[in-house]
């Protein structure tokens, strides 16, 4: 039985995070564990940062964006010598299990501790919705909620001088929240990895749209696809359509999390609790046909995402 446990927050913040490290800390109490929060991620854990929690401590934290224990990506932490100091602070503390909430970077880092003897069970939080075992991540939700209010902001700008607009999301390479964001904005274009795309024929699109009436644009790009501000200036050139860029950024990170990243977060949190109790570590939590479940992370990490080809020609079929 472990009867110590730590929690960190690792990565990219998202929202949602604040939600899980509740569940964690309030589960862990609640089964008469004591539990630490570690602060900026691995980096506290190396720095021997972390203080111990208690009920009060995460009390009105569920509807805060961010994360209260702070993130960090470290990268002494990749080395051996940072796992086997992580692993003595650890030691030092009589801390058994960890739950470690990030992305795949994130665990990796928890498989390495996992194999110094310390138990540790990876949460799936980031904006991206990236890691393959789980069909959901923690703050997915959110950060299209926000993308797309802010989409339909530009939509409103962009409709009044009848030009183009397009907006680069985040994702990390991934075309997940471009694709929804894409649909839910109404966007002519969704430029994602997985679909081959040709400037050209968007191009062809637009003017054959603007002779049928079409009076503005929208095209959604994911972040290292293709770069907004060099999207825009080709497709007005080729067009003489007036285009616009905009990044959104970090922007989409922050923000009070929806029902779905609390709830989820929460599930996600009280059942990470549940394995570190019964002395399970190296594992990873997930949600697959909406229930909660686990996976060994090196299993988890040599998993593929898959892309859902039939959304996106949906989109693109219906887009006028
Ligand atoms: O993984 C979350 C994410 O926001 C990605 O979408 C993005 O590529 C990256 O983090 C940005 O990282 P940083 O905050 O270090 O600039």
């Amino acid at each position: 039985m472990i009867k110590k446990i730590g929690v960190l927050t690792s990565g990219g913040d998202a929202p949602g995070m604040n939600a899980a490290v509740r569940a964690v800390v309030r589960a862990a109490i609640k089964k008469g564990m004591t539990v630490y929060g570690v602060k900026r991620g691995y980096c506290g854990l190396i720095e021997d940062n972390m203080e111990e929690m208690n009920e009060l401590s995460v009390a009105g934290i569920i509807k805060q964006g961010g994360t209260m224990l702070y993130t960090a990506r470290s990268a002494e932490f990749r080395t051996e010598e940072g796992v086997l100091h992580a692993k003595e602070i650890c030691e030092a503390h009589g801390l058994e299990g960890l739950v470690v909430i990030g992305g795949d970077g994130s665990f990796r880092g928890a498989a390495d501790l996992s194999a110094h003897g310390i138990a540790c069970v990876g949460l799936p939080g980031t904006i991206d919705n990236d890691i393959a075992c789980t069909e959901y991540t923690i703050g997915y939700d959110t950060a299209m909620n926000t993308a797309m209010e802010l989409m339909d902001k530009l939509a409103d700008t962009s409709h009044s001088h009848c030009r183009c607009s397009v907006v680069e999301v985040m994702g990390h390479g991934a075309g997940y929240i471009a694709l929804n964001t894409g649909i839910a904005s109404g966007a002519l274009e969704i430029i994602t990895k997985e679909i081959p795309y040709d400037l050209d024929k968007i191009a062809k699109k637009m003017l054959e749209y603007k002779a049928r009436g079409k009076k503005n644009f929208v095209i959604v790009v994911a972040e290292s696809v293709g770069h907004a501000d060099e999207i825009a200036k080709l497709l007005q050139e080729k067009t003489s359509i007036e285009a616009r860029s905009t990044i959104l950024g970090h922007v989409q990170r922050g923000g009070c999390p929806t029902v779905r990243d609390r709830v989820v977060a929460t599930e996600m949190g009280y059942y990470a609790v549940e394995l570190l109790e019964q002395g399970i570590g190296n594992r990873v939590v997930g949600m697959q046909n909406g229930k909660i479940v686990d996976f060994d992370i090196q299993e988890a990490l040599s998993m593929e995402k898959s892309y859902d080809e039939r959304l996106h020609r949906i989109a693109e079929n219906i887009a006028f």
